[in-house]
């Protein structure tokens, strides 16, 4: 039979950004796909890469006073470096300024001309450089982007335009005729009412800048950024007479956000039609991270920085999570806690403790050799026997669907059947009956097996996870040269085989750890505008009524002073901002409110043990002070 291709795609990433947790989201999703093809012996080809031209870019370059080349190089680096110690596992990296996505593109336009498809016209209307979107007047909301809210800018210019709207009726027949085309099916319907309501025609160059590709044909005119970026999927494979294109188009799946569902599935599909192309078989639109519970924003970005994830959780750990904490097509929420709870529960304790556990009794009870079965034996394999032989498929069919946090929870069944097997089962009960050393084998050897194929199933989740199970289990080669073989996964482990305990695969994360990440985590949330807290949340801080008994200025230092105040039973060294508003002398015998349970800092090597509370915002600090003659050490509720 012939081997069966797969071709899987991230969206290519602008360069005008730094990878964060939503990027590194989708390409893990890829990723998982590309492993899980691989190991059942498909012929994958895994896309990603950055987007690099359009106006966008053009201007973050400008900004930092550098070329868009040279941005897009540091930029796209900082992909590749994160996608290294991600353990991606792409194929290709296209990126949209090499000179073969340059020549696909001008052969894509031409194509495209060639069918009578674009004509030359005048836009007038809005554009969104945020999203790169053009837009009509009705569209605006209050005179901003529909998408993303921000400003928007008034475009008059001669462009080319795409007859998208020949395309109108053919793109719907399609997609009443493909049900799995657009998924999931929420998104599917959103998309089906806005074709309904009418495909115009897409203006598709620009001629006020030039970070671009040219059209072929029409000087001045620079290719919108989006049929440049889209045409990447054909590009890499070498559209359009590139052997891997005969191979492996049209794409198995094209993962995207939810915010670029439109972009792939009317302007892509209505494209490859005017080209004469197939179109892909699957677009799927994940949701949104937020972060903390807030919408993910540079400042936000630094609490979730991927690099310090790894460092802190690791790779797969952070692979894990991603996946099976929320449904793919689904918006969640990250938080360093949650993260933490499923390290702990799912992954040391579920899993970890399973599979070190099994190994040690192995160890015990047959020096570490796996026993050979007795099938005759009361509860050979039994429960743990009948999920096993089901489970491949089972997981097969929920990654088909994109379900990776399904298939995650079906894998875990099987973990959590284990831990229960041995505590009904009680080895170390067997091993002191001689007379039920046959049971002792075959529960010994259903473990084992168990965990074997629980790294087949987890490595396309947690690469390195699975090759250091496989490494313990004792399994020649690497984890990666196996084959998922439907008909004969379960007992497919050799009795006698020497296993190899070593390091734990997860460490948990003890209570005091955690603590102090969820501590440091939150005093660095940037602060957030208008947003309530609980009386209980109020409580915590503990101000009192202070009397400044002296005060000095800070030497080199111009904002700040240095106050020794009474609380009454007990004086105190406050480093107060307020050198610019109050000078010292004004200062002593005035009483005014502190923050007494603040952790102490350092300030100008002077360690302040409080906060001085002011009216911040006007022309001069104004302390806050008391309308009445009040105690030092007074509580303020
Ligand atoms: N360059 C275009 C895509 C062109 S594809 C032909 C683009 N790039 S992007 O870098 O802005 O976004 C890439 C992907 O990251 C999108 O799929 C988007 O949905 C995803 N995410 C960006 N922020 C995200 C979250 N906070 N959460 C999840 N995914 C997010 O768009």
């Amino acid at each position: 039979m012939a081997q069966k291709t797969f071709y899987v795609t991230t969206p290519i990433y602008y360069v005008n950004d730094v990878p964060h947790i939503g990027h590194a989201y989708t390409t893990i999703a890829a990723d998982v796909l590309a492993r899980y093809r691989r190991l059942v012996g498909d012929e994958v080809y895994f896309l990603t890469g950055t987007d690099e031209h359009g106006q966008k870019v053009e201007r973050a370059a400008r900004e930092r006073g550098e070329s868009p080349q040279s941005l897009a190089d540091r930029v796209m680096a900082r992909f590749k470096e994160l996608w290294d110690r991600l353990q991606i596992s792409h194929d290709d990296f296209i990126r949209t300024t090499e000179p073969r996505h340059k020549a696909a593109v001008a052969a894509f336009f031409q194509k495209i001309y060639d069918n009578g498809d674009i004509y030359l016209g005048d836009y007038e209307g809005w554009y969104c450089t945020p999203c790169e979107t053009f837009l009509t007047e009705m569209q605006l909301v209050e005179g901003k982007c529909p998408d993303c809210g921000r400003p928007t800018e008034r475009v008059k210019e001669p462009s080319l335009f795409f007859r998208m709207s020949r395309y109108q009726e053919p793109l719907l027949r399609h997609i009443e005729a493909h049900e799995e085309f657009i998924q999931p099916v929420s998104r599917r319907n959103e998309i089906l009412s806005f074709v309904q309501g009418g495909l115009r025609d897409l203006s598709i160059s620009r001629t006020s800048f030039r970070w671009g590709i040219p059209a072929p044909g029409f000087d001045g005119h620079v290719i919108y950024v989006w049929v440049d970026a889209l045409t990447n999927y054909v590009s890499a494979l070498g559209y359009p007479g590139g052997e891997a294109f005969q191979r492996f188009w049209p794409a198995g799946v094209h993962l995207v956000g939810k915010d670029i569902l439109r972009f792939h599935t009317v302007y892509w599909p209505t494209m490859l039609m005017a080209a004469g192309l197939p179109l892909p078989k699957k677009v799927f639109a994940h949701g949104w991270w937020t972060v903390e519970g807030r919408k993910m924003s540079k400042s936000l970005q630094n609490v979730v920085e991927p690099h310090r994830l790894i460092d802190r959780y690791g790779a797969d750990a952070l692979r894990y999570f991603l996946l099976r904490e929320v449904s793919f097509g689904l918006d969640g929420d990250f938080s360093h806690q949650a993260l933490i709870q499923r390290i702990n529960s799912d992954l040391a304790n579920d899993l970890g403790n399973l599979f070190s556990r099994s190994l040690a009794m192995l160890q015990r009870y047959f020096q570490g050799r796996v026993p050979t079965p007795d099938p005759s034996s009361a509860g050979y394999g039994g429960e743990l026997r009948r999920r096993g032989i089901g489970l491949r498929e089972e997981v097969e069919a929920d990654l088909e669907e994109l379900a990776f946090h399904r298939a995650l929870t079906r894998i875990w069944e099987l973990i959590n059947a284990a831990n229960k097997y041995i505590d009904e089962m009680a080895p170390w009960k067997l091993a002191k009956r001689p007379e039920r050393a046959g049971e002792l084998s075959a529960v010994l050897y259903n473990l084992a097996e168990t965990l074997r194929v629980v790294a087949l199933l987890v490595a396309p989740f947690m690469p390195q996870t699975a090759e250091e199970m496989w490494q313990q289990l004792g399994q020649e080669g690497s984890i990666w040269d196996q084959r998922l073989d439907l008909r004969r996964e379960w007992g497919q482990l050799q009795p006698g085989v020497q296993t190899r305990p070593g390091k734990q695969l997860f460490p948990r994360i003890e209570k005091e750890q955690a603590d102090e990440i969820t501590e440091q985590i939150r005093a660095n949330l940037p602060e957030e505008k208008g947003s309530m807290i609980t009386l209980q949340e109020f409580k915590k801080a503990e101000l009192r009524a202070a009397k400044v008994l002296s005060a000095e200025p800070i030497p080199r230092s111009n904002k700040l002073l240095k106050l020794r105040v009474s609380l009454g039973t007990e004086e105190r060294t406050v480093v107060a901002g307020i050198a610019a508003s109050y000078p010292p002398e004004e200062m002593v015998g005035k009483t005014i409110i502190i923050v007494a349970n603040l952790e102490p800092a350092k300030l100008m090597g002077i360690e302040s043990q409080g906060m001085v509370l002011a009216a911040d915002g006007v022309a001069r600090l104004a302390l806050a002070t008391f309308a009445e003659e009040v105690k030092p050490g007074t509580p303020i509720r």
